[in-house]
């Protein structure tokens, strides 16, 4: 094999030969003193542009300190240099002035990480000590030069992400003791010396992203130290040689991004070690062998974007440690094996456009740990196998463009994690379960062009969509209308709002959910009918001129001020006075001439004709009770008005803004300290006390998050919104169009759709937790949900409650550990499953409010959460 590296480079070598001979003849003593060593360098640093500061030592007036030079090490004996480091020292230069003459016993010199240019000079190839070598991150250009191959006890070498770009020099394959060779990211050519194969030594080989071409050597086989071998993104052809399977050692092999056009050797599964393979985007052929079972350790496996053919061979279930699996666009047929369902560190799994016809077998739902599942573009039919409800972890469900014709399993509402659900472009059948309302953390939903037929389940809300397809099917359209901008972030459904035949059919149950709107859309759409269908004006105050009419209003009996003064306030709507905006529309600051500061709700909705009739009494008593309401901790609703088919809400304003924002926001922590965030709570419950048992009938705000409990400047909390508030009196509590914000809504309600006073107390146990925990407690009410609460015991014995309350403070004493600890145990008890367990909130204002704090238990820091539910 030296004998073909000879002939094919001999005048290069001729020429090394010459020079070698040369250097033999020269004074080497004379040359390398270090004096002639300390004036090489400072004649190179001087063509620096400029010399970094770091380099003020290298300088000849006292040459004798060369060795505590920064970036110089000396052999000790010599007292000459052995190492120049200059990595990352910003230098731009050249090598073209560094006289590598008096540098011959340089064992390392790393340049890396600078902006050196022009080309690597010829004479580097005279250091033949040098073992490390490292010119990576650089602008080097021209050739690898060939005296390279005189490095013989080169172990490292690293030209990567430079601009190279002759071939490869195949005398390379002389530095027979390279561990770690690293070319990538450059613009070599041709093709990859078959002289690579002497390199018994190596085991990491980086040829990346270059632009060589022509065949992978079948020497290739013949570095059998390889561990990791990566020729991705280059322009290789022809066939991966079978010579591959003697790379015992290989656990990372990487051929992916280019021309591969052969069938993938069966001998590949002799790679025992392999951990990792990857020989997407190719053209490769033929059928995955099956010998790849063998690959026991194999983590990562992408074969995507080939011509394979035939199926997929079950022998893949043999391959228990993948986590990665992707064979998307191959023309593999067949089915789904069974097989699949023993890969339970599965995390990844990406079949889409493959031609696979028969079922999805229900062994997929045996792959317990996927995140990531797409099955698009196939031919799959039958049905969606209900089993896919135990994947817990799942976040991305892509079932789209098949043939599937089931309903939709209920069972998927048990994949919590859902952020995307793609389900389009079947035939699916039957109605959405309403279970899909347990998706909180869904992005992305797209159900559409298939044939399903019900309504859209109204208390389906999902607060964190921005993508929601539903157009093409078979649904009927039977509640509320509105019409308004909401429809714009419902693209499904845009169709629907534009064209004048079907927008009648937007249901505000769809609206709600898309838009985030939670709170005020029903109030809205009472309000709306109310003022359409009567015109009734119940307080009417003489407009101010430059403003229309409204058409209905009513105001609280002792506000001074006109609808007309807000309107002026804020110059008819100016941006520069909103102040918040969300799917319902948005909040405006008014400052009043008065000096009163009033906040203005401005929601849109603008058709309204086709509006069922309601009970305008009812209404009208609600608004009137709304604004009647007194009380320290409830924010005062001054009345509302409506024009030019916008309805407003006029609300007290406060400076400091909602509870979630100083939870959140940036003086978060320093605002919040213990005795402040008891006190929210304190003030929370109160609020709620007095709408459950002083007011007649009874009032559920059905909506208390912490962005709808505002703070004044002294921290007492004030609950608002209360958009939604319905009275309870026996038949309006079954209201079947749910509003409310996910993550605070009591789970019953998903069931029942019976709002009570429970689901209030929930909400507020929610609260109470996220104020104390410093973060939505979305974990602690999940494992309570999916899990009895026995088992929920177990799961939280061993967590303490000093690692759950927020870290970000430290933790309370004395009397405000007993208080924090007495918030904790009555909110855990709100967050019971069962309505009937939780407490009223009276027993809780009246528990927060007591003179004095019972005693701990145990030591504050041994406190857990079990003890805490048992107290
Ligand atoms: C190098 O510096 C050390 C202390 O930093 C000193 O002891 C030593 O003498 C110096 N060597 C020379 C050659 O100047
Ligand atoms: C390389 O190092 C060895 C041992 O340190 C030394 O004997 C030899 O002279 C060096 N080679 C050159 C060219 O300096
Ligand atoms: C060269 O320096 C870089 C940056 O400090 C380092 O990552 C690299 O390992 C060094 N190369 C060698 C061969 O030591
Ligand atoms: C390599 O780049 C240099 C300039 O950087 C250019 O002159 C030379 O022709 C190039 N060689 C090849 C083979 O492309
Ligand atoms: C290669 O490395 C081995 C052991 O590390 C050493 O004995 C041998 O001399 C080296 N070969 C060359 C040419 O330096
Ligand atoms: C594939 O390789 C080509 C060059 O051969 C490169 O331009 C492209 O970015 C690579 N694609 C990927 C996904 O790496
Ligand atoms: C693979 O590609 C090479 C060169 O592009 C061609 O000669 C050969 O016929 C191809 N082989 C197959 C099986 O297509
Ligand atoms: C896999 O690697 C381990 C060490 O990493 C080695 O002991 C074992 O022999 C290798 N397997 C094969 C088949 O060579
Ligand atoms: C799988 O991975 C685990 C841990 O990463 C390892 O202990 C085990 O040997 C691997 N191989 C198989 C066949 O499970
Ligand atoms: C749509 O639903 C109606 C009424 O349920 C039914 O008659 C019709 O066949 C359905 N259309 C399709 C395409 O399923």
């Amino acid at each position: 094999m030296e004998g073909g590296v000879f002939s094919a480079h001999k005048p290069t070598y001729l020429l090394l030969l010459l020079h070698i001979f040369l250097l033999a003849l020269l004074p080497f003593k004379a040359i390398s003193s270090p004096k002639t060593q300390a004036e090489a360098l400072v004649s190179w640093k001087n063509t620096f542009a400029p010399a970094p500061p770091s380099l003020s030592s290298w300088s000849l007036t006292n040459p004798n300190n060369l060795c505590n030079w920064t970036a110089i090490v000396c052999d000790q004996s010599s007292e000459q240099v052995s190492q120049i480091d200059l990595s990352n020292f910003d230098i731009s230069a050249t090598l073209t002035y560094f006289n590598f003459t008096p540098f011959l016993k340089l064992t390392q010199f790393n340049l890396s990480g600078n902006y050196f240019t022009g080309p690597i000079p010829s004479e580097l190839g005279f250091c033949t000590n040098l073992t490390y070598l490292d010119l990576s991150s650089n602008s080097l250009e021209g050739p690898i030069p060939s005296p390279i191959g005189q490095l013989r006890k080169l172990q490292y070498l690293d030209l990567s992400y430079n601009s190279l770009n002759s071939s490869i020099p195949s005398e390379l394959g002389f530095c027979t003791n390279l561990t770690h060779l690293a070319l990538a990211s450059n613009f070599l050519q041709g093709k990859i010396p078959p002289s690579i194969g002497q390199l018994r030594e190596l085991q990491y080989l980086y040829l990346h992203m270059n632009s060589l071409d022509s065949s992978i050597p079948s020497e290739l086989g013949l570095c059998t130290s390889l561990t990791y071998l990566d020729l991705t993104s280059n322009h290789l052809e022809g066939k991966i040689p079978p010579s591959i399977g003697q790379l015992r050692y290989i656990q990372h092999l990487d051929l992916s991004n280019n021309s591969l056009n052969s069938s993938i050797p069966s001998e590949l599964g002799l790679c025992a070690n392999l951990t990792y393979l990857a020989l997407a985007s190719n053209h490769l052929e033929g059928k995955i062998p099956s010998s790849i079972g063998q690959l026991r350790e194999l983590k990562h496996l992408d074969l995507s974007y080939n011509s394979l053919n035939s199926s997929i061979p079950s022998e893949l279930g043999l391959c228990t440690n993948l986590t990665y699996l992707a064979l998307a666009s191959n023309h593999l047929e067949g089915k789904i094996p069974p097989s699949i369902g023993q890969l339970r560190e599965l995390q990844y799994l990406d079949l889409h456009m493959i031609s696979l016809d028969s079922s999805i077998p229900s062994e997929l739902g045996l792959c317990t740990s996927l995140t990531y599942l797409d099955l698009t573009s196939n031919h799959l039919e039958g049905k969606i196998p209900p089993s896919i409800g135990q994947l817990r972890y799942i976040q991305h469900l892509d079932l789209s463009n098949n043939s599937l014709n089931s309903s939709i399993p209920s069972e998927l509402g048990f994949c919590f994690g859902l952020t995307y659900l793609d389900l389009s472009r079947n035939q699916l059948s039957g109605s959405i379960p309403l279970t899909l309302g347990n998706l909180a953390h869904i992005q992305s939903l797209d159900l559409s062009n298939n044939n399903l037929n019900g309504s859209f389940p109204t208390e389906i809300a999902f607060p964190l969509l921005g993508n929601f397809y539903l157009s093409h099917n078979n649904f009927t359209y039977n509640t509320f209308v509105g019409k308004s901008d909401l429809c714009r972030d419902a693209r499904g459904l845009s169709r629907g709002c534009n064209s004048k035949k079907n927008n009648k059919k937007v249901i505000i149950g769809v609206l709600v959910p898309v838009c985030g709107l939670s709170v005020v859309a029903t109030t809205i759409a009472l309000i709306l009918m109310f003022h359409k269908k009567t015109r009734r004006v119940l307080k009417k105050i003489h407009s101010a001129q430059n403003f229309e009419n409204f058409e209905s209003m009513i105001l609280q009996e002792e506000v001074k001020f006109t609808f007309g003064e807000v309107v002026k306030a804020i110059d008819d709507f100016h941006e520069k006075y909103c102040i918040g905006r969300g799917g319902f529309g948005r909040v405006y600051k008014a400052e009043l001439l008065s000096g009163q500061v009033v906040a203005v709700k401005r929601l849109n909705m603008s058709d309204s004709n086709d509006i069922p009739a309601i009970n305008l009494q009812s209404f009208e008593n609600e608004i009137r009770t709304l604004t009647n309401l007194r009380h320290r901790n409830i924010i005062q609703l001054y009345g509302f008005c409506s024009r030019r088919g916008c309805i407003f809400l006029l609300y007290e304003y406060l400076e400091r803004g909602s509870l979630g924002k100083a939870l959140y926001g940036v003086e978060g922590v320093t605002e919040l300290g213990w005795a402040t965030r008891v006190k929210v709570v304190k003030g929370l419950a109160h609020a709620l006390s007095y709408l459950h048992h002083d007011c007649s009938p009874p009032i559920v705000h059905r909506d208390v998050t912490v962005n709808n409990v505002l703070l004044e400047s002294d921290f007492e909390a004030r609950l608002s919104d209360f958009g939604t508030a319905r009275l309870i009196s026996a038949n309006s509590s079954n209201w079947t169009h749910i509003v409310g914000s996910f993550g605070y809504m009591a789970p019953e309600l998903a069931l029942t759709m019976r709002v009570t006073d429970k689901c209030d107390v929930y909400s507020f146990g929610v609260v109470a937790l996220e104020v104390m925990m410093g973060r939505h407690p979305g974990d602690l009410l999940e494992s309570q949900l999916s899990k009895s609460s026995q088992s929920m015991k177990e799961d939280n014995a061993e967590l303490f409650l000093k690692d759950l309350l927020d870290q970000r403070l430290e933790a309370p004493s004395n009397e405000l550990a007993r208080a924090v600890v007495l918030v904790m145990s009555l909110a855990l008890a709100c967050i019971c499953t069962r309505p009937g367990s939780r407490p009223t909130m009276l027993y809780v204002a009246q528990k927060l409010s007591a003179r004095s704090l019972p005693s701990l238990p145990e030591p504050f820091g041994m406190l857990t959460i079990n003890k805490l539910m048992g107290i």
